[in-house]
């Protein structure tokens, strides 16, 4: 319980040079070996949520996917989605590009910042991010790009830890065109290890 209470403070605001230090070079594997084990339970745990809402032959994009947990354990249980991952560091891409080789063309990962996203207009039926908001170091940049690269009647949601800048995040989307008529719903989310009074998931 103690380190989950240091891991959300320590990311409240976990931005910058020395936070993004820590997702490059051997960090990135670090990551990969230790984080992708532990919470293993919990890419499983989002991924089925998301396989329910989640329309046949969808393209989602994971935003901040870090090695690509998330995007295997989805692809590997809805074989009929397209997946993307974008992270701004490109040793996790390298990572996640490992991870998703045996899903084919149908699993790809990029190099990209949230606040300018490498791809077209309404590329994407679905987009999610999980354990990532805290990082994103400029939420008004995050909403405009997250809305101008999702299709139109597509879905957004966010997990992370209840003190990531949800309300902040709510905020930066009421100016975005692509959001407007779109509340924003938040839940707690339990997936394991993380109980629900520490996680959420935020549904735009
Ligand atoms: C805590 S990790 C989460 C990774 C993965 N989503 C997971 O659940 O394991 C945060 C990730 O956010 C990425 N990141 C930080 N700032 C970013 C930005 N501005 N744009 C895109 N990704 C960013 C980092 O490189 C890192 O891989």
């Amino acid at each position: 319980m103690r380190l989950l209470t240091k891991l959300s403070h320590k990311h409240r605001h976990g931005h910058g040079h020395a936070a993004q230090e820590a997702f490059e070079g051997k960090g990135s594997h670090r990551y990969d070996r230790h984080v992708g084990r532990i919470f293993r339970g919990t890419y499983r745990r989002i991924a089925a949520d998301v396989a329910n809402l989640v329309p046949s032959g969808a393209d989602v994009l994971d935003i901040s996917t870090g090695p690509g947990h998330l995007l295997v354990e989805l692809a590997g249980i809805r074989g009929d989605l397209r997946v993307t991952g974008v992270d701004l560091s490109a040793d996790m891409v390298a990572i996640a590009r490992g991870h998703l080789e045996p899903f084919g063309d149908r699993a790809t990962a990029v190099t990209g910042d949230v606040g300018a996203l490498p791809f077209d207009d309404d590329s994407f039926d679905v987009i999610v991010s999980s354990s990532a908001l805290h990082h994103w170091p400029d939420l008004d940049a995050a909403a405009a790009e997250v809305g101008r690269v999702l299709r139109p009647g597509g879905q957004v949601l966010i997990y992370d830890f209840w003190r990531a800048p949800f309300d902040e995040m709510t905020a930066a989307t009421a100016k975005v065109p692509a959001f407007a008529d779109r509340p924003a719903r938040r839940t707690r989310f339990s997936a394991w290890p993380v109980p629900g009074l520490f996680y959420r998931r935020q549904e735009f």
